[in-house]
């Protein structure tokens, strides 16, 4: 988008956010203050405060806040563009059209947009399709229950039979070149010929895949046919847009239900959100496919700490299931688990069995323990005492997972209860297995960082380093050199005082959304007021040192300001936040002679990190 800053600004200026949000729910004056129902959750007393002062909103329970901007966007479920158009009309300020159309100069902006038009051909390919290939397809919708409703909702569309149906559609538009449709993985190059290109998804149904902005980023594409030698799915290869541990199929359309009801529901596939949302049960994402990561659990805890994990019932999904345990439990989110009956996902099931059927299994929710003992039952593992043995090792391998100390002290009582166990032989146990869960986590003698998690966590604090400070310099001045190389070595982790960490976030995900980082709409974004008042602190700075007492020649040569904001910053400030990990990591260490071996790796690495 092309929008100048000031602009936005003006017409958020010219549009009073008590006045706003008066066009949309009952706000009453209280004192200095505004107060309204919480729109953003079921509230029973006005628990939304707006400052008409600092333009603001905030809501004291569910805490959702922002600005005038973003009540729009979440009230309506709007995009941000579509938010300053509805402001700038509603105070009569003229937007000139191309302010608003996207700049191609920038490469992912290209891709986004070659996604875009992709989604769009095929999608429509799918409603104006005509004779008895229109007669095939809209027969397997019908057999699987996809109804128009749904079709339109997640933009479900159709890829023809032929070799060049979108390549043909793109040269018509004759906007982008065929290297970056390629890019976007939407065509492959021929291997005779490396100026011929053709489709990669043929004869498919497709599902457009989007990221949290509802930014298409790729697609998912279901085989139909018989002679059809592909996989069941095939998906877009990843891009500079699209990571596959960093998407949630269905995140989009989910997140404001999730917030609503503090809730998510985990499932495997497109079908079975798909099919779930016919249901009105639209509080759900997929991993689609691939195994749950980190990152997906991040992502989802931004919404909800609470979660419940559905997963197929085949051996892969059980598979699946228990891998996914481990990782959400590791991040401290709050798990259980719905087993669906021998064969069925949730898709089948609903379509079978319908929502009320559905319904019972949900609130039939079961806790990480009683999933995994069924497991052992069903698998006939439980009858001896070396069977049962092994059952209780493994809960407490999960348990030993948990960050918080209290949560697992509650899981130990309820085995030791459920088993007839003492809890102090549980709690031995338990104290075993985070032991070797920290020296696991130590590498031999790779220079890969120790991930440095349960026990060993410290929780994210209100000091800021240096580095830290030099971080949020870099992302608002940095080059594309130097942040793509933050992106790929940044963990969040490094970072230890909360805003920093917010903010970074927010910047990451700019950057990997949109390709750059804008200062004032970050401070339009950013909801936290202590994190704004970092981030502008942090575009200050460069300013001070360009007193003029610092100027050197080498500052006259490279601009305004002393620092260099390059590759070289970059790499400088991910050296000393590994550095600072490590010796943390290895003042933690001391004082307990059994780790020895690993003090004395740490300190080499530590020592080979201070000469490269
Ligand atoms: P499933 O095999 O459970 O498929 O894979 P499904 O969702 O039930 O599909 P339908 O109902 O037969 O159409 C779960 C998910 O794994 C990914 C897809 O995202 C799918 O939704 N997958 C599966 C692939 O990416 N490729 C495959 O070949 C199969
Ligand atoms: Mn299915």
């Amino acid at each position: 988008m092309n929008l100048p800053n000031e602009k936005i600004e003006e017409i958020a200026q010219a549009n009073d956010i008590v006045d706003v949000i008066s066009g949309y729910i009952e706000v009453k004056k209280k004192g200095k203050s505004f107060l309204s129902l919480c729109p953003f959750h079921p509230d029973k007393h006005p628990s939304l405060h707006i400052s008409q002062q600092k333009q603001v909103y905030h809501c004291f329970s569910c805490k959702a806040s922002g600005n005038v901007y973003t009540f729009i966007q979440n009230y309506e479920k709007i995009t941000f563009v579509e938010a300053v158009e509805k402001l700038a009309a509603r105070a009569g300020i003229e937007l000139k059209k191309n302010l608003l159309r996207p700049d191609h100069a920038n490469e992912l902006t290209r891709l986004f947009e070659i996604n875009k038009s992709a989604a769009k051909y095929f999608h429509k390919n799918l409603t104006d399709l005509t004779g008895s290939e229109r007669e095939f397809v809209y027969n397997y919708l019908d057999k699987r229950k996809i109804e128009k409703q749904l079709i339109t909702k997640f933009g479900i569309g159709y890829a023809p039979k032929n070799w060049d149906g979108l390549l043909s559609f793109f040269r018509e538009e004759d906007i982008f070149n065929n290297d970056d449709i390629e890019k976007a993985g939407l065509i492959i190059r021929s291997d005779k010929d490396e100026n011929k290109f053709y489709d990669r998804f043929r004869g498919r149904l497709i599902f457009p895949i989007f990221n949290e902005s509802d930014k298409v980023v790729g697609f998912g594409a279901r085989k139909l046919y018989e002679d059809d030698l592909g996989g069941k799915y095939i998906n877009s290869p990843e891009s500079k847009i699209y990571s596959k541990s960093r998407i949630l199929y269905g995140l989009n359309f989910a997140k404001e239900k999730i917030r609503y009801y503090d809730y998510v529901i985990l499932v495997e596939g497109y079908m079975d959100i798909v099919s779930l949302s016919k249901s009105g049960i639209e509080n759900t994402v997929a991993s689609s496919g691939t195994a749950l990561t980190e990152e997906q659990v991040k992502l989802i805890s931004r919404y909800t700490k609470n979660i419940c994990v559905l997963f197929d019932s085949d051996l892969a999904g059980i598979k699946a299931a228990k891998r996914g345990i481990e990782i959400i439990l590791e991040a401290g989110l709050d798990l259980n688990v719905v087993s669906l009956p021998d064969g069925e996902d949730p898709d089948s099931f609903i379509n079978k069995n319908g929502k009320e059927e559905f319904e019972k299994y949900l609130n039939n929710k079961k806790t990480v323990i009683d999933f995994i003992s069924e497991l052992y039952i069903k698998e006939g593992k439980f009858e001896t005492v070396n069977d049962k043995s092994g059952f209780i090792k493994e809960i407490i391998g999960y348990i030993g997972k948990i960050p918080d100390k209290i949560v697992r002290a509650f899981y130990i009582k309820d085995i030791a209860r459920k088993y007839s166990l003492y809890e102090s032989d549980m709690r031995d146990e338990l104290e075993k297995v985070i032991k070797e869960n920290k020296i696991k986590s130590f590498p031999k003698s790779s220079l890969i960082l120790p991930q440095r998690k349960n026990s060993s966590k410290k929780e994210k604090g209100e000091e800021i380093y240096q580095e830290e400070m030099d971080l949020l310099e870099l992302f608002i001045n940095g080059n594309e050199e130097a942040i793509a190389y933050l992106e790929n070595n940044l963990e969040i982790d490094f970072i230890k005082n909360k805003e920093v960490s917010v903010i970074t976030e927010y910047f990451l995900d700019e950057y990997i959304n949109h390709g750059k980082i804008e200062l004032s709409k970050a401070l339009n974004d950013i909801q936290s007021e202590e994190a704004r008042v970092l981030v502008s602190k942090a575009a200050m700075n460069q300013h001070e040192v360009s007193q003029p007492e610092n100027t050197s020649r080498e500052m006259l040569l490279t601009g305004v300001t002393g620092k260099k904001y390059n590759l070289k910053f970059a790499k400088d400030i991910i050296k000393k936040f590994k550095l600072k990990e490590l010796e943390t990591q290895r003042s933690d260490m001391r004082g307990d002679p059994s780790l020895m071996n690993e003090i004395f790796e740490i300190t080499k690495q530590i020592n080979e990190l201070k000469k490269s």
